[in-house]
């Protein structure tokens, strides 16, 4: 079983969403997670979590007690109304909302606290792969993680892969993956991420070490993220 993952970002509204559980069918074995809005988790797990279709936060605050955190949501709070996957650590967070690996471990820690299970991206910069330094900037990255006893899962996402079109090569993906889980002694879960589609998904999926993938622009589109699933 892989892990198939949409990430909407901030992409939608309540009558696209329903358009989209409507029309997304995906005969599949496969865990699939989708990531929505905060606005949007309460009435999508009521209508549509199902064992092997989980609905995921996109973001968590780093605070674990309530408290004056204007805008902040807490892993309390999404477990409240019953969401079990977020997203933490997304690129476009670290870099539009200042987040740094402290606070992706201190959300990490908060998540698993209330039984959530957290997917934790990382990713180099085109200027940091190009420099050569992508291994080591993916292990200060993880460094935090190295003591935690659960199974993790991350996801490796480039920053120059995502909403790009360019995908690293087959022995990029690989030697990152390996990477990542050389740093463990328990199995850990390494998703995949940046312009995947239905067209590279089955590529994608079968390589080595290689658990699943988080997809950005091609989940928005149902009929396509139903053929990523299903791949
Ligand atoms: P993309 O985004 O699939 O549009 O490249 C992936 C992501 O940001 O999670």
């Amino acid at each position: 079983m892989k892990i198939i993952a949409a990430n909407f970002k901030m992409n939608g509204d309540k009558e696209f969403i329903d358009n989209w559980f409507q029309n997304f069918e995906a005969d599949t074995e496969n865990l699939v997670v989708v990531g929505l809005p905060a606005i949007y988790l309460e009435s999508s797990i009521q209508n549509f979590n199902k064992s092997n279709f989980k609905i995921a936060a996109q973001n968590v605050s780093k605070f674990i007690n309530p408290g004056a955190y204007t805008g902040q949501m807490s892993s309390a709070m999404l477990n409240d109304v019953g969401v079990e996957f977020c997203i933490v650590g997304h690129s476009e967070a670290r870099e539009h909302l200042c987040e740094d690996n402290e606070s992706v471990y201190e959300k990490y820690n908060c998540l698993k606290s209330f039984s959530i299970t957290p997917i934790v991206c990382i990713g180099e910069s085109l200027e940091i792969r190009e420099a050569n330094n992508h291994l080591d900037f993916i292990s200060d990255q993880i460094e935090k993680f190295k003591t935690a006893e659960d199974k993790i899962i991350f996801a490796y996402e480039p920053i120059w892969a995502i909403g790009t079109g360019l995908v690293p090569t087959q022995e990029q993906i690989e030697e990152m993956s390996s990477h990542i889980k050389s740093h463990f002694s328990q199995q850990v879960t390494v998703l995949y991420g940046g312009s995947v589609n239905s067209k590279n998904s089955s590529e994608i999926l079968n390589m080595n070490n290689i658990d699943g993938v988080l997809v950005g622009g091609a989940s928005l589109n149902a009929e396509e993220f139903a053929n990523i699933a299903q791949s």
